[in-house]
């Protein structure tokens, strides 16, 4: 099994170059904030209080999440990809993902998907600090915040939404803020993660700076 792992904050690009790295490689791609967005949405759905640790891990624990090596997520069968991109999910989801027996559920399983693929590009927050501390690489992607707000508004443009800079900017440092501070796992640079500042760049640029790093460190 070979592991690259790519963390860093909301808007860093993270997603788009993870899953463009997996299909270069023909690796699977684990999405581990979907993991986090599911058990958010079931909660919102049956109405659970957020602040209810111990209801959101039982939750956690139920469910029968099953994500695909293609990043399609499904919950019991029900095909739950789009949905857990909605704003209520993106809103109250930090929440859910700062309960430690919460976390351990979504570890267990991220680890399981691993030892099903023989290659995985992982992103999240805490993917090469504590889930797969022994990497074959690290990646930590970062963007100033404005830059990470423009990219954010480009793709609500794309579906239609449209929002202003500020607020997003302000949501995405207060994600930020959560994300850092908290006590399970925070989000942090492995000391032996390679760093790449992405702001100004674009991300056709940044997956081909990351794919040569992989070659040349992983030579898959
Ligand atoms: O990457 P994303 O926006 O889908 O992540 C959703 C939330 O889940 C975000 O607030 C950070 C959290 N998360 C986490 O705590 N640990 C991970 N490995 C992945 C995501």
């Amino acid at each position: 099994m070979t592991i690259v792992a790519i963390d860093g904050p909301a808007g860093a690009g993270k997603s788009t170059v993870a899953r463009r790295l997996a299909s270069d490689l023909g690796w699977a791609y684990l999405d581990s904030g979907a993991m986090y967005r599911a058990v958010t949405l079931v909660a919102l759905e049956e109405g659970l209080p957020l602040d209810d640790a111990e209801a959101l891990a039982r939750l956690a624990g139920q469910l029968d999440i099953d994500l695909a090596a293609d990043g399609t997520l499904r919950l019991g069968g029900r095909d739950i990809t789009g949905l857990i991109r909605g704003p209520r999910v993106t809103e109250a989801v930090s929440r859910v993902a700062s309960v430690p027996a919460v976390r351990a559920v979504m570890v267990s399983h991220q680890r399981r998907f691993a030892e099903r693929n023989a290659g995985v590009v992982a992103e999240g927050r805490d993917i090469g600090t504590v889930v797969f501390p022994d990497a074959d690489l690290k990646i930590y992607l970062d963007a100033d915040a404005g830059e990470r707000a423009r990219r954010r508004l480009r793709q609500e443009d794309e579906v239609g939404e449209g929002a202003d800079e500020a607020a997003v900017r302000a949501d995405i440092e207060a994600r930020d803020r959560q994300d850092q501070s908290r006590e399970a796992s925070p989000l942090r640079v492995a000391d032996d993660a390679w760093r790449l500042d992405t702001s100004g760049m674009t991300l056709d640029e940044v997956s081909a700076a990351v794919l040569k790093r992989v070659r040349s460190a992983v030579r898959p």
